[in-house]
């Protein structure tokens, strides 16, 4: 069923921590919002009623992002309740430490299948919608600034988060002038910062503004991009300064 003209924002990972957040922000702004969970239904569903608040019509629909199938399940569940898209976010993600010489094969599979290949093929799905319409659209990626840097032991992940980088500006560059594709890569934030082989202290001697960022610090980045005619292909690094170090 066809919604009444407002914007639509079509969003993996709805049900994480940050995930949960951007949803809400979107709403907020006068989007519909449509988001995709895994695994947390009580989350996704603590997170739907509060954005039915704001964006009453939201939906949400769970979606295993690893399978190609499911992903077009997701879309179709998606366009017989909205008919247009105007902002797609790729946040679904899997976060593991993977010691180098003990990765798996089954590790590899899940962190890349989920973070590259699930958002590739969000990606795609979301562009053939897109390219149909006659109206300029959004796609933001969420990546880290790990994919700039080499860390140890969470090779599949910073590669995964790499390659959506990648991804951003090839479909940046082949979807262009329709679709504005950019990147969020958080830094360390606040409350979600977990590796616990660097202590908080020694983490925040490393960032220049001396602080782990907060969500609403992601958020503000994501409704900039949401508002900007004339950005595409870019990374955007909210992370206090963190990559000069
Ligand atoms: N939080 C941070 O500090 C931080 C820092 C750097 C980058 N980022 C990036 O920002 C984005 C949002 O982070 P977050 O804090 O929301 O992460 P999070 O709390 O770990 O949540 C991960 C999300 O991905 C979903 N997911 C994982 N595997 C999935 C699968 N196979 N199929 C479908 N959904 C799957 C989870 O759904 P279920 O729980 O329902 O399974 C959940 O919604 C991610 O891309 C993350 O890499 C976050």
């Amino acid at each position: 069923m066809p919604n009444s003209g407002k914007k639509v924002c079509f969003m993996t990972g709805g049900s994480g921590k940050l995930g949960a957040e951007i949803a809400l922000a979107v709403a907020g702004q006068g989007y519909s919002v449509f988001f995709t969970w895994g695994r947390s239904e009580e989350k996704a569903s603590e997170t739907l009623e509060k954005i039915r608040w704001v964006s009453p019509e939201s939906q949400m629909v769970q979606c295993d992002v690893s399978k190609v199938s499911e992903i077009e399940r997701a879309f179709e569940a998606f366009t017989t309740h909205f008919d247009r898209l105007d902002l797609v976010i790729t946040s679904a993600s899997n976060f593991y430490r993977t010691d180098l010489l003990d990765v798996t094969e089954e590790d590899w599979d899940n962190l890349i299948d989920t973070n590259l290949k699930g958002t590739f093929f969000t990606m795609q799905a979301a562009a053939r919608l897109m390219l149909k319409q006659p109206f300029t659209s959004r796609i933001i990626t969420m990546t880290d600034i790990s994919a700039g840097m080499v860390w140890r032991n969470y090779a599949p992940y910073t590669v995964s988060k790499s390659g959506i980088q990648h991804l951003t500006r090839i479909f940046a560059r082949e979807t262009a002038p329709k679709i504005l594709v950019n990147s969020i890569a958080p830094g360390a934030i606040s409350a979600y910062t977990s590796r616990e082989e660097e202590p908080e202290a020694d983490l925040i001697e490393k960032i220049p503004l001396q602080r782990f960022g907060d969500p609403t610090e992601i958020v503000s980045a994501i409704r900039f991009l949401m508002e900007s005619d004339y950005i595409t292909g870019q990374v955007i690094n909210v992370d206090g300064g963190r990559l000069l170090y």
